[in-house]
């Protein structure tokens, strides 16, 4: 657990507790994401990872415990409140969840109409952009079924940023993609954290990664989650932890570096 509070935590999570039958996932987590930072969920496979997405997006509900996106109480809240929180966040989830009857543009189009009431020639423009900001130009007339598994993955981030939440929460932008698209899909990230101040929960396996991109890490391990920036967790007094994010033993890179000199 994590228990000193950061200075502005945009997500708040205190004592959540879930279990799905006998499968006890979170035992009372308590975890802050901080306003305008990259956090990264890493845990092995079943750990919780997509399950915490899913409770902080309103997907799920928590057996016991609060959650707090932008001061607004997610628990409990009504279907009004809850699609005004839905409208901060931009949500991507394994499997992309795209609409398969739509095209890659009408999928695009949905958030822009809905949520900001943008006119067509102004959603035009904005899903070229975004389009060519994930490496899918041209792709417009196309349906879900004629992409690929990373081509999914990147219209689905291309209709989670869109709209330009305030949050993004984004369930493993990395697997699948080749190493030229992770870099780039990375960039991208990177760019809007920097030039919008999007917070960033990202889930991820891909370490390296990882630690060249995350402000902050959430570990989910057997017993409960260590929270810490990638220099603390390498660092970390606990064999287990430092061995998880050792598997590549990449440098924690630029944009660490670069957050501890401002
Ligand atoms: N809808 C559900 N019904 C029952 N059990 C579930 C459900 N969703 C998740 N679980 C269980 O909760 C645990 C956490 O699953 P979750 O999908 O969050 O793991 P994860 O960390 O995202 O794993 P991966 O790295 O493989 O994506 C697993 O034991 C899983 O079997
Ligand atoms: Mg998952």
């Amino acid at each position: 657990m994590d228990p000193s509070p950061l200075p502005d935590p945009h997500v708040q999570l205190r004592g959540v507790r879930l279990a799905f039958g006998r499968r006890r996932v979170f035992d009372g987590l308590d975890c802050d994401f901080e306003r305008g930072s990259i956090c990264v969920l890493l845990g092995g496979s079943g750990s919780g990872k997509s399950t915490l997405l899913r409770l902080v997006g309103g997907l799920l509900a928590p057996d016991a415990g609060r959650i707090a996106v932008a001061g607004q109480e997610v628990v409990g809240s009504s279907w009004r409140e809850l699609r005004e929180i839905r409208n901060k966040l931009g949500m991507m989830f394994q499997g992309g969840a795209l609409l398969d009857s739509l095209s890659v543009y009408q999928n695009l189009a949905l958030p822009l109409r809905e949520r900001l009431r943008m006119r067509e020639p102004e959603i035009a423009a904005r899903i070229q952009l975004q389009l060519a900001a994930v490496g899918l130009e041209g792709t417009e007339s196309l349906l879900p079924r004629q992409l690929s598994g990373g081509m999914i993955k990147r219209a689905a981030l291309a209709r989670a940023l869109i709209s330009e939440p305030e949050i993004l929460l984004c369930d493993e932008p990395f697997s699948g993609l080749d190493p030229l698209t992770v870099h780039r899909i990375e960039a991208l990230l990177l760019e809007v954290n920097e030039s919008l101040g999007m917070t960033l929960v990202l889930s991820s396996h891909h370490i390296p990664s990882t630690l060249r991109m995350a402000d902050r890490l959430l570990l989910l391990m057997d017993g409960g989650a260590v929270a810490g920036t990638p220099q603390e967790l390498l660092h970390h007094g606990d064999a287990r932890i430092r061995e998880f994010l050792d598997e590549d033993a990449a440098p924690a890179g630029a944009h660490a570096s670069r957050r501890s000199h401002s």
